[in-house]
């Protein structure tokens, strides 16, 4: 068995998790920084990284205490490297690093997307590649063939913007603030889905690409027209977010063949509402459903760790000199 601390600092959250081969995981310590960034209504990259320099060395002792284990226990220490903001991607690998050398240990330098698409595998000890994977957060909105670790097909991206983004838009045109996505779920709870017509962009389209940037704006003229409440405009923009996805992701699992389960992974897929539409698409295609619980589908260094274990025990290991990236596709 082996015991990998994890590091996660891509955006604007700042963790550190220790996960076993075994899939226990020891200890999951996360900082989020909501009050620093919510008067900007927005994510400022700069204020992002001073706070994940404040809070990554305290979260790595918490870590380890909670754990009850000191650095020497572990077998190798994985940290986020890309994609995201490059100051904050900087402090975690930098950290990690540091730590590897410090304790003579391996270094795993880990994609912030392939720790959300072996996310389901921490939570599920059953499933198996190959599975076709829907990965919606902030910076993306991707259907993935997962093969196996580090083997990852593109089957479509978004031609724009991503989901977590549309969600977060939709939530500050609507006067709701940041963070959005929870708060643009919660408006659609009280709001009709019906009462406002919005587009269902590239919605019946031959490949399974998204577009949410015609929504985003028809969200805006909805708000604008003043003929609207709020909770019924997030209640449509939900509505029609998520037949984007069911129908492009049918269209993903057309090409994709046979998969083991369709899987969906990052901070949207803690959408309640989200997640019920994609297990009746499984349902009806007659394949497993799988979806890490919602702590697990937003940012934490868990999903870092047990990648940085998968990678490891496929002898993956990176060199001190493995740079951070901005950008970085799977
Ligand atoms: O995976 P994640 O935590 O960070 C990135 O890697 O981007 O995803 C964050 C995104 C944000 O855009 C946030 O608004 C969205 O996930 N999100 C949600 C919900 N919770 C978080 N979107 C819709 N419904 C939610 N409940
Ligand atoms: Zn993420």
């Amino acid at each position: 068995m082996a015991i990998i601390l994890g590091l996660e600092s891509s955006c604007d959250e700042t963790a550190a998790a220790l996960v076993t081969s075994e899939r226990e995981i020891l200890a999951h310590c996360l900082a989020g920084q909501e009050e620093a960034h919510r008067r900007f209504g927005g994510v400022v990259p700069e204020i992002a990284a001073r706070a994940h320099v404040d809070v990554m060395t305290p979260l790595v002792a918490q870590a380890l205490e909670e754990a009850g284990l000191s650095l020497d226990q572990v077998d190798a220490v994985a940290a986020t490297a890309g994609p995201g903001l490059i100051g904050g991607v900087m402090v975690g690998l930098m950290t990690g690093k540091a730590l590897a050398l410090a304790g003579g240990k391996p270094l795993v330098a880990v994609n912030h997307l392939e720790g959300h698409a072996l996310s389901p595998r921490l939570a599920d000890p059953g499933l198996a590649f190959p599975y076709l994977l829907l990965l919606v957060s902030g910076g993306h909105c991707q259907l993935l063939l997962v093969e196996g670790v580090g083997q990852y097909r593109r089957l479509a991206t978004t031609i724009d913007d991503a989901l977590g983004e549309a969600f977060d838009k939709t939530a500050k045109a609507l006067g709701f603030g940041y963070p959005g996505g929870p708060a643009v779920e919660a408006a659609a709870k009280r709001g009709d889905p019906g009462a406002v017509p919005l587009p269902r962009p590239l919605l019946g389209s031959a490949e399974p690409h998204f577009s949410f940037a015609g929504l985003k704006s028809a969200v805006l003229r909805a708000r604008d027209s003043g003929d609207h409440a709020a909770d019924d405009i997030a209640a449509g923009f939900q509505a029609a977010a998520i037949d984007c996805l069911i129908d492009r992701t049918r269209k993903a699992l057309e090409i994709a063949g046979d998969v083991a389960a369709l899987v969906v992974a990052g901070g949207v897929a803690s959408n309640a509402s989200v997640r019920a539409s994609l297990q009746a698409l499984a349902a009806e295609e007659k394949i497993p459903f799988v979806a890490p619980p919602p702590w697990l589908c937003t940012d934490n260094a868990a999903m870092i760790a047990w990648a940085g274990a998968e990678r490891f025990a496929a002898g993956l290991v990176d060199p001190l000199d493995f740079p951070a990236r901005a950008r970085w596709p799977l």
